[in-house]
């Protein structure tokens, strides 16, 4: 792949995973680095919400100095524009409006992918949450809720507000994750704003970040699922564009597994969620070849009784795996 020496690379973002993107794995990430900015998983904002309460929830030095965003969900102007002053206060250095989550809880309360029902609706909770920010408001959307049919409208309310750039995950909240991630529609968008455009969905290594940004023309990146698979994805972007000097070596991923493991008992995690949040974990590093997915069913088979046994497990069938190997 030709290297970009003359260009920079574009703002790279770790996307907002609630469940899985969590403040552990938030902090592993931090320690591995390469990306400009993270998003927590969404806060909602329920009808009955205590605002100093709830947004006490969010934490804006966990990855200091790296900026994390506090991303919000709700359906009601007032609400959503009181919690953007309440998380600025507390640091904040940009809020982020979910218009996305395709969750049947949430849109059956009017949140998340189902403001996408409606541009004006959508536009007036934009607007109020601007009218109060004294700093970067964002929006992240999916491309539609059933089709795509509102999908400029949306754009367009979005922009009219306000907001200093959107991310947009292409997919309606009907495709679920179901692939492909429709990247033609990342492309729509930058031709048709002039607010900076974020691209998301399905990259998995560099090569689909340098075809996802020729091939729509997006300002920036977000990687989600990607950067579970593999947590050296941005510095492998990077490398396109600036001398990378941060080389994956098994050592450190043994240590930033082991810091995972501390950062979930910083938690107060029971052994039983902890152990799940490694299952969780390797079954998207583990996916990357055949003979890693086949060790994980064996370690599962032996039901790891403490997060350390299980750990220990993961660490070698990685080591027997990539003993003799780069995992570029
Ligand atoms: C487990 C999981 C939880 C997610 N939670 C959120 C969330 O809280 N807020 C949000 O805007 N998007 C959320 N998303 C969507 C991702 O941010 C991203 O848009 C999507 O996964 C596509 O990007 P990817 O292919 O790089 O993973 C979530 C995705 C997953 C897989």
């Amino acid at each position: 792949m030709n290297k970009n020496n003359n260009s920079i690379c574009p703002r790279l973002f770790l996307a907002p995973m609630e469940g899985l993107g969590d403040r552990p794995f938030r902090r592993m990430m931090a320690l591995v680095g390469g990306f400009d900015e993270a998003t927590t998983e969404f806060l909602r904002v329920p009808k009955n919400a205590h605002i100093p309460s709830l947004s006490k929830k969010y934490q804006s030095d966990e990855l200091s100095p790296i900026p994390l965003c506090c991303q919000i969900m709700g359906d009601n102007p007032d609400l959503i524009a009181e919690m953007t002053k309440a998380v600025i206060d507390r640091g904040a250095p940009r809020v982020e409006l979910n218009c996305g989550c395709p969750s049947n809880t949430v849109v059956g309360r009017g949140a998340g992918s189902s403001l996408l029902k409606d541009p004006e609706h959508l536009n007036k909770i934009l607007t109020a949450m601007v009218s109060v920010a004294t700093v970067p408001v964002s929006a992240k959307l999916r491309s539609g809720y059933e089709d795509t049919s509102l999908f400029e409208e949306n754009l367009c309310a979005v922009q009219e507000a306000g907001v200093a750039f959107m991310t947009l995950h292409p997919r309606t909240k009907r495709e679920a994750y179901k692939p492909p991630a429709h990247w033609d529609l990342i492309a729509r968008a930058k031709q048709l704003l002039q607010i900076p455009v974020i691209g998301n969905g399905d990259i998995l290594n560099a090569q689909d970040a340098m075809r996802m940004l020729r091939e729509t023309n997006c300002d920036g990146l977000m990687i989600g699922r990607g950067a579970v698979a593999n947590p050296w994805i941005f510095h492998e972007i990077r490398s396109q564009f600036e001398q990378e000097q941060e080389i994956f070596s098994f050592e450190k991923f043994e240590n930033i597994l082991l810091a995972y493991l501390s950062y979930l008992y910083d938690e107060a995690l029971t052994t039983k969620t902890c152990i799940n949040k490694f299952k969780q974990l390797s079954h998207y590093f583990f996916q990357r070849t055949p003979s890693l997915m086949e060790r994980r069913k064996e370690i599962l088979r032996q039901r790891p009784e403490t997060p350390e046994s299980f750990l220990k497990d993961i660490l070698k069938a990685l080591k027997d795996e990539y003993s003799s190997l780069a995992l570029a």
